[in-house]
């Protein structure tokens, strides 16, 4: 008679070759974020995540692992990496990355109605006349966000285009088969926020993701991207602001600064004042965003709420203080609503939340 556990092995294999997992990876300026997630009962699962902070950042300011030289640092963010895969023990090595908003180049652009193949050789002629470096020199990737109707009655259609250099692309390779990962996918991390934080959602948003070192504010209309804009005033600043005003060093005004917020009253008042025009800053960037996506694309709708990610998404009344300023509603960052997770994530949802944004939503490419 056959055996009839036969099969049983090859079973187990063919079900951990169809639910494998992916690793979602963001690396920021100051910090490393991983995630590992795979396909759950009914949402994508996340198996494990890591957080690593470079500390020498807060140190060091004038120094971040994602800078404009971006030669720099890269036996930094492939030491943090190889950490974190160390200490994640992931079942897979199967990497999606993102690229921050200020390496890549992004616009609109309108062509009217025309057939696919007639499109793409359009928008690689258009590419050459906005792109400011030669062509040959970046990777182009689009996508199309909107259409609208002139008064004529002439069909438009609004194209947004990325441009990212080669040499961007392939060090990101670099790093990652250095740290013993491979690298299947790269994106920019507007659409990794969008993905997470918008989904199929139709409201006109704005998506703030207040990092250490910059702001990226993503417009997302009927679920997809349509303007971005990124400002340097960001979770730093503030450190920064409490650190030489008050004359202690950084790693006590880091401390202060997420013990107390701008929440504004009794003994916090002076903190408040400190850190304030900081936020004010990010506040204006917001709203030039805005100015320019109204006044360069046609059709563009009013925004009707906000959502504030990233680590600076934590900072106490930062909330109520932008919703008050922008005058829409004004929330945090919640992707964990689109995953399954493991209990003893719960108690840290709210901190986790803005910090997994990008990280989370890179895996979702991998599971719609
Ligand atoms: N509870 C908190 N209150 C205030 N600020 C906080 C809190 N937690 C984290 N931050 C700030 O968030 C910032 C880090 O955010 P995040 O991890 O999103 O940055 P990053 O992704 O490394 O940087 P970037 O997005 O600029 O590349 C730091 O400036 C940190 O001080
Ligand atoms: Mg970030």
């Amino acid at each position: 008679m056959q055996n009839p556990f036969k099969f049983l092995q090859p079973l187990r294999f063919l079900k951990q070759t169809i639910t494998p997992s992916y690793l979602g990876v963001d690396i920021g300026t100051t910090s490393v974020k991983v995630v590992e997630v795979k396909q759950g009962e009914r949402l994508p699962q996340i198996l494990n995540y890591a957080i690593l902070e470079s500390r020498s950042s807060l140190l060091r300011v004038n120094t971040a692992l994602q800078t404009s030289a971006l030669k720099l640092f890269e036996r930094e963010i492939i030491d943090l990496l190889k950490a974190t895969i160390a200490h994640m023990k992931p079942q897979t090595r199967e990497a999606v990355a993102s690229f921050p908003i200020f390496s890549a180049f992004t616009t609109i652009l309108t062509f009217p109605e025309m057939s696919k193949s007639d499109l793409e050789k359009s928008i690689a002629f258009q590419a050459k006349q906005y792109i400011p470096v030669p062509i040959s020199e970046v990777a182009i990737d689009w996508m199309k966000v909107g259409e609208y109707r002139d008064e004529k009655g002439f069909n438009y259609q609004q194209i947004f285009l990325i441009s990212v250099p080669r040499e961007q692309i392939a060090r990101y390779q670099r790093i990652f088969r250095e740290a013993g990962m491979n690298l299947g996918t790269l994106e920019i991390e507007n659409l990794s926020l969008t993905r997470a934080l918008v989904g199929a959602d139709q409201t006109p948003t704005f998506i703030i993701d207040i990092g250490s070192r910059s702001t990226v504010v993503v417009i997302a209309d009927k679920g997809t991207v349509h303007f971005s804009g990124q400002s340097d005033f960001a979770g730093a600043s503030l450190t920064q602001a409490l650190s030489s005003s008050l004359n202690i060093n950084p790693l006590r005004a880091e401390e202060l600064k997420k013990e107390r917020g701008i929440i504004g009253t009794g003994p916090n008042y002076e903190l408040s004042t400190i850190m304030l025009p900081f936020v004010d800053g990010i506040i204006n960037e917001v709203k030039r965003v805005q100015f320019n996506y109204k006044s360069q694309v046609p059709g563009a709708r009013e925004i009707e709420r906000a959502i504030l990610s990233g680590g600076g998404a934590n900072l106490l009344g930062i909330e109520k203080y932008v919703q008050q300023r922008l005058g829409i509603p004004t929330v945090k960052a919640a992707p964990l609503l689109r995953f399954e997770y493991p209990p003893g994530i719960e108690p840290l949802a709210g901190e986790l939340n803005p910090l997994l944004s990008v990280a989370l939503g890179l895996t979702l490419r991998e599971f719609s």
